[in-house]
């Protein structure tokens, strides 16, 4: 199956990035030199207007659309589009200082100066007002341009407003859910725990450092409603757009950023995008940077349950915001803009086209340097990724199809990062630890989605579930029918500890899961950084594990109830007690870890279980360290991208009798794939 073109007008994969002309208004000949260098990049799409309100709305109600004409019509000359932005991420200076309620509060409840970006109000009716009838003066004027792609809605969402509009917002919000009944969200908080009992809805406000903070139902509603307002006033802007104009809308996505649920934001709009902004060459190597990338841009392929997404920004060198701006080395620029493509996108767009000048970004890395040419290191890479994008016409619209999942979801991260307890130095680390589960299927090839907890979940063979601490009505049941049909689950401790409101499940965890995972965790020890405890695999277990492994962070002390044990601690008051059991549950079987484990183990486990349940690798061979493969497909071709994350060039020995094609060579491809330091292949299958 292959979906459409994100436009059906641009059939290609797009490739360009943000494009701020409105910076360069008073010196023309740097515009008409962009349209020269463009056609060089092989640039195909340009984000304009993100952050252009001064530019079009010099004044109240004075509008200037003319440049922005100018720019529409010079890309439609040269066959280009236009990724058009909504300039609600930034307002101009008579906005804020005429109508000071666009201003956001910070938590002290002081309303921010006029500055930087993103400090808008989402409540405030005069700003909904301005955004809405901009965006419909944009929609109403470009709907029809032959440059038009689609619609960027503002930029990178984020932040909190605790203006009065916002708090008495949030009581509302709470009224509705709540079905009016302060005794219900009383018990739903614990609240009368150190007599925080509300007795009037008056009296809530939102969470603050130097008020409530201890009540965490609440700070977990304040979080959903925070979610919630950036998602209602993405609608509200799509709602002006939808007034003239069909095209596609996205908004540019932030991988896990905590503020927003993204899943639920996905819903609303047409296609997902993200920026990308890894840290390449930080660490002794690039492996874990490359996994945890593969993991969100899965992420970003995930929310529409596989549809291709884009990737919207990042950076063609180094970042101005990072504690060390590292150059990507030769090879990386074109290997981590196809990693993105090989996980999903059809798009490699960059921040930004041309460096500012001056300001906060004029050291951040771009296209176009302030040398102003195509002669250098950074523009030839750039235009590299364009010549090959150029090539893969026939990848646009096809989908990674995964048999694995891994299971991430907002509210259990809200959750528990909030949790007081078992440990409080930062080493809880739930996004952290569903990373390390993900990276022994990154080593192998193995391709995967990632999934909420609302999320249909029937078609994989694996589910990846870490720490799913929170669990919402209906999940426990939805998993039982999962493993019943045959499913495998993963999890580990901390599961299944409090409900949808963050009150603790009574009866002995894992809660709603104690059935499914056959255990009772009775008690959990917090281990102190550097200590361990050994745990060995019994004799005969039917992973063929053997030998002992580092248990650390976590210790639960768990009772098998219907499980079997696999391995137990050796050491402490709760040695000879298990650290791992598996459940089996109708056809499928449940493992419980419960404990931390290093790499090394979850390798091991991960090794048996890929094959013992016949879980798909993107290619049959082996994979040397910090080598790795995904795969795209429409039915009839599959399309391997084969990448080296290592500076060393790479061999990798294929195990079966494949031929395949190398899709810029077109030679055959059999026994061994060769890889230059920082290389990719793709090699085309021809399934039918
Ligand atoms: C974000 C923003 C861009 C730019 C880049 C810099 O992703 O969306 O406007 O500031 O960061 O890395
Ligand atoms: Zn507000």
């Amino acid at each position: 199956m292959r979906y459409d073109p994100i436009n059906p007008k641009c059939p290609h994969m797009l490739h360009g990035g943000d494009y701020n002309p409105d910076q360069w208004l008073h010196m023309p000949e740097i515009i008409s030199e962009d349209f020269r260098l463009m056609k060089l990049a092989g640039c195909n799409a340009m984000s304009v207007g993100i952050f252009a309100w001064s530019a079009l709305e010099p004044e109240e109600g004075n509008y200037n659309f003319i440049w922005l004409d100018d720019i529409m019509d010079r890309l439609a000359e040269q066959n280009a589009f236009a990724v058009l932005a909504t300039p609600s991420g930034a307002r101009p200076a008579w906005m804020a200082q005429k109508y000071p309620e666009v201003l956001r509060y910070g938590t002290n409840r002081v309303r921010n100066l006029f500055g930087t970006r993103h400090n808008h109000c989402y409540t405030s009716p005069i700003y909904r007002q301005k955004v809405g009838d901009m965006n419909r003066r944009l929609a109403e004027r470009y709907k029809n341009h032959p440059a038009l792609l689609l619609w960027h809605l503002s930029n990178e969402y984020g932040g909190e407003c605790y203006c009065p509009l916002c708090e008495d917002k949030f009581r509302n919000w709470l009224k509705n859910k709540y079905n009016n009944d302060l005794n219900e969200l009383n018990i739903a908080w614990n609240a009368s725990f150190w007599s925080h009992s509300y007795s009037d809805w008056s009296q809530i406000e939102a969470p603050a450092p130097h008020g409530e903070m201890i009540v965490h139902g609440m700070n977990l509603d304040w979080k959903r409603f925070v979610s919630d307002r950036h998602v209602n006033f993405m609608c509200h802007e799509i709602d002006a757009i939808r007034e003239f104009s069909d095209a596609p809308v996205t908004t540019n996505m932030m991988g896990f950023y905590t503020g927003i649920d993204y899943y639920k934001m996905a819903e609303h709009i047409d296609v997902v995008s993200w920026d990308s902004y890894p840290s390449w060459h930080h660490k002794e190597d690039d492996i874990s940077t490359a996994s945890y990338s593969a993991f969100v841009h899965n992420l970003n392929r995930s929310m529409k349950g596989g549809k291709p997404f884009m990737l919207m920004e990042s950076t063609p060198s180094a970042t101005n915001w990072q504690d060390y701006a590292k150059l990507k080395r030769p090879g990386m620029h074109l290997l981590s803009s196809l990693q993105a493509v090989a996980h999903g996108s059809d798009t490699v767009q960059y921040f930004q086209w041309r460096k500012s000048r001056g300001s906060n970004e004029k050291f951040h890395g771009a296209v176009v340097d302030h040398v102003g040419n195509e002669h250098n290191r950074v523009f030839r890479d750039v235009a590299k990724v364009g010549s090959t994008l150029a090539k893969l016409d026939d990848i646009v619209g096809t989908t990674v199809p995964s048999e694995v999942a891994i299971l991430v979801d907002w509210e259990n991260m809200w959750a528990i990062n909030d949790a007081k307890g078992p440990r409080n130095d930062g080493h809880t680390k739930y996004l952290e630890t569903c990373h390390q589960h993900i990276s022994p299927l990154w080593k192998s090839g193995v391709p995967f989605d990632v999934v909420d907890s609302d999320s249909p979940i029937d078609k994989y063979k694996l589910l990846i579930m870490p720490m799913l601490y929170m669990i919402k009505p209906g999940v426990a049941e939805k998993l039982e029918t999962f493993v019943e049909n045959g499913g495998t689950i993963i999890t580990t401790y901390m599961t299944g500890w409090v409900n949808e409101t963050d009150l603790c499940h009574l009866g002995g965890f894992p809660g709603p899961l104690r059935k499914l995972c056959g255990i009772w965790s009775e008690e959990i020890d917090c281990l102190t950084p550097g200590e361990t405890n050994p745990v060995a695999f019994l004799e005969g277990n039917h992973l063929s594990i053997a030998g002992v492994f580092d248990a650390h962070t976590f210790c639960e002390i768990i009772h098998p109830e219907t499980a079997k044990v696999l391995a137990c601690y050796t050491s402490d008051f709760y040695s000879g007690t298990p650290a791992m059991t598996v459940n089996k549950f109708g056809n499928g079987k449940v493992y419980y870890l419960a404990t931390r484990f290093n790499d090394d183990l979850l390798d091991l486990i991960y090794e048996y279980i890929i094959p013992k349940l016949k879980i798909r690798r993107s290619i049959n061979g082996i994979l040397p360290t910090g080598v790795t493969a995904n795969y795209r497909t429409d039915g009839n071709k599959e399309y391997i991208f084969v990448m080296n994350f290592t500076d060393r060039s790479q061999s990798v020995a294929l195990s079966d009798n494949t031929i395949y094609n190398d899709m810029f060579t077109r030679s055959k491809v059999r026994d061994n794939v060769d890889l230059n330091a920082f290389g990719l292949r793709i090699l085309v299958k021809d399934c039918s």
